[in-house]
């Protein structure tokens, strides 16, 4: 009998195989379906801050009396912490898996106050998407990394579950960021989000929209990070991006991660296929001769490499030689 569990944010998982935050956990039937294919955790389709502030704003323009909009703002906001914790209580009623919260935030106040709702509803843990774009010259490095620092240790404050940070991947040093994170009070990070990317249409000369189901070789990118992180801060590492299918999901536990989370691979080929991912991570585990994951877990990290320096080359001295 092969043992599939993991310890994430404080709850035992029977797979490391868990759903990210999209429309696939947007309703507690969906979040079941997941559940019955086998899903380890799900987290939640995000609040976001823009959707509430948009509200406020359509609806602050309907109205002439500037009086009554401290009171629009009010109703809005918890019209749409209502239908979230909604969301929140119908998932912990239908499922046993653990269920997270997530929220979207690009400004470090906004949610301090309203993230113990979630908590109250009853999520398991909150995973914070922290993203900002800086699209300003006065957003410089140092600034965004306290952003994330502030807000991470202000939401700490508010809340008892354990709290996750999911992170882009466009920083100068991620080790850093990830051990600031950590003493902030984060229990995981997730390794990493998938911004939106804007195309032109040159036809139209118009923006077009790119695809957001990410391509099966994305997965380099968090197993490279998870590789170079693992078991050098106590931090939960959870991946996220191009995990489509079982074989991947080994590479990412070799590297290190606590859990994979998985959408695309889910939204292109249905809930059903979290059964073959299983079904494949657990051949894998056989043919190796394992029966359970902590004896792979960062196997093929730097941590336990016998050439560290191998896991820091840039560069393609190698292939470059190969292909001379
Ligand atoms: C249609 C769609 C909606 C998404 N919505 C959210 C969201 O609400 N919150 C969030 O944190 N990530 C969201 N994501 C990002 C995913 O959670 C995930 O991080 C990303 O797709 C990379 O993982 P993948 O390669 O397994 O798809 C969304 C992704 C897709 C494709």
């Amino acid at each position: 009998m092969l043992d599939l569990s993991t310890v994430y944010l404080g709850q035992t998982l029977r797979s490391p195989i868990m759903v990210s935050s999209s429309p696939l956990t947007n309703t507690p039937e969906r979040v079941k379906l997941l559940e019955d294919a086998g899903a380890g955790a799900v987290s939640l389709r995000s609040i976001f801050e823009e959707e509430i502030e948009g509200a406020i704003e359509n609806l602050e323009r309907q109205v002439e009396h500037t009086e009554a909009w401290d009171y629009i703002r009010g109703h809005e906001m918890s019209h749409g912490l209502d239908e979230y914790r909604r969301l929140i209580r119908g998932c912990k009623e239908t499922v046993s898996i653990p269920v997270f919260a997530s929220m979207n935030a690009k400004s470090s106040s906004f949610w301090v106050d309203h993230v113990k709702a979630l908590e109250d509803a009853g999520a398991d843990g909150i995973e914070l998407n922290l993203s900002v774009l800086p699209v300003d010259y006065h957003d410089t490095e140092e600034r965004i990394i306290q952003f994330y620092v502030d807000t991470v240790k202000k939401v700490k404050q508010r809340i008892s579950v354990p709290l996750a940070v999911k992170i882009g991947y466009y920083f100068t040093s991620i080790p850093s960021l990830v051990d600031k994170l950590y003493y902030a009070g984060a229990n995981a990070v997730v390794l990493f989000n998938r911004f939106y990317q804007v195309d032109i249409d040159p036809v139209k000369e118009d923006l077009g929209r790119m695809s957001p189901i990410s391509a099966p070789t994305d997965y380099t990118i968090p197993m490279r990070w998870v590789m170079l992180i693992y078991g050098k801060t106590p931090i939960d590492l959870a991946t996220s991006s191009g995990v489509h299918d079982g074989e991947t999901v080994a590479k990412m536990l070799l590297a290190g991660a606590t859990v994979t989370q998985v959408c695309s691979t889910l939204l292109k080929n249905g809930v059903e296929h979290l059964h073959a991912m299983r079904n494949d991570l657990e051949a894998w585990m056989r043919q190796k001769g394992y029966s359970s994951i902590d004896q792979f877990r960062g196997k093929l990290s730097q941590k336990h490499s016998k050439r560290p320096k191998s896991f820091e080359r840039l560069q393609y001295v190698k292939t470059v030689a190969a292909h001379a």
